[in-house]
């Protein structure tokens, strides 16, 4: 396993290396931009599991503030960006996902929420709480919608885990 981690080399490439090698796995990487065009990163999603049979989407992309500011000072790009990157993106992976796994009636989708929007009221990243709020109530729902269907929907919540996401620290 030591033998994986090269200087340098990033720990999601560490982490995907020893999957490939103690699993037996193949793992099939698609870029996308979520802050781009997505409709363009959408159709390469589609086209990427096309005669795949995606068993489990884990939702992960989220981007918050660089920095914590009141909602006067959010500024457009950043507000359109949280609503791009966490409401759209999430949806769109979901739209795309889903017919495979309604057509084999089986699947699991795990969307990632926050503390800051279903627990303890955010102070002061307010948009980043209202894209989460929405991710919450998009699981329940879809949950309800699906739950006959052999698929399973869930919200992880998390709280405040690193810096990196809330400060960009
Ligand atoms: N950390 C916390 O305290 C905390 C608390 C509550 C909820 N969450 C949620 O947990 C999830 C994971 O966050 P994390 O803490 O693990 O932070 P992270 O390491 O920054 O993960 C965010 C993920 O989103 C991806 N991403 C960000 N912007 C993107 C873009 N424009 N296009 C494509 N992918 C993009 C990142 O990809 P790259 O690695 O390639 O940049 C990364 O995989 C997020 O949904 C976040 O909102 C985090």
């Amino acid at each position: 396993m030591a033998g994986l981690v090269a200087e340098g080399l990033k720990y999601e490439q560490w982490l995907v290396n020893l999957l490939i090698f103690s699993l037996q796995i193949q793992i099939k990487t698609v870029v996308v931009d979520f802050t781009g065009d997505l409709s363009e990163g959408i159709r390469k999603i589609r086209e990427a599991i096309e005669g795949l049979d995606v068993g489990v989407l884990i939702n992960n992309v989220g981007i918050s503030y660089p920095y914590a500011r009141f909602f006067h000072e959010v500024d457009d790009e950043l507000l359109n960006n949280l609503i791009k990157v966490n409401v759209e993106g999430t949806s769109k992976v979901t739209q795309a996902v889903l017919p495979g796994m309604l057509k084999r009636k089986k699947g699991a989708i795990v969307n990632i929420g926050s503390s800051v929007a279903n627990v303890i009221p955010s102070d002061p990243l307010y948009v980043y709480a209202g894209t989460k709020g929405y991710i919450d109530q998009f699981s329940r729902c879809l949950y309800v919608e699906y739950k006959n269907s052999g698929i399973n929907v869930q919200c992880q919540v998390m709280y405040m885990e690193s810096l990196e996401v809330a400060f960009g620290m």
